[in-house]
């Protein structure tokens, strides 16, 4: 399988509406965000002092960070609230069934 090809990462029924699920793709922690049944994948480290954002907390389309309160909109990467000072990754999503691939390269 080349590096660049979607990676089959957890059933969409392991993510419900409004949770958030940490999975490793090639190494790199990828948070799994279902916003309103559709799937977002972000980079699951804070770029403020590296807290999991699957721990925290998902609200629309915001994932704050349960260390101290940065937020991300998950469809883009973007800092939504200090103290985060740059973006998170975003990775693009495929759901084939019940099946979400990821991509991360
Ligand atoms: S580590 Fe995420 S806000 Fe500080």
């Amino acid at each position: 399988m080349s590096s660049d090809a979607f990676v089959e990462v957890a059933k969409l029924s392991e993510v419900p509406p409004g949770e958030v699920k940490c999975v490793e793709v090639s190494g790199i922690p990828v948070a799994l965000c279902n916003v309103n049944g559709e799937i977002f994948a972000v980079g699951n480290v804070c770029t403020h002092d590296g807290g999991e954002l699957s721990g925290g907390w998902l609200e629309d389309h915001g994932i704050e960070c349960p260390r101290h309160g940065a937020r991300f909109d998950v469809r883009t990467g973007k800092v939504l609230c200090l103290p985060a000072p740059v973006p998170i990754p975003t990775y693009p999503v495929q759901v084939e069934g019940d099946v979400i691939k990821v991509k991360v390269s």
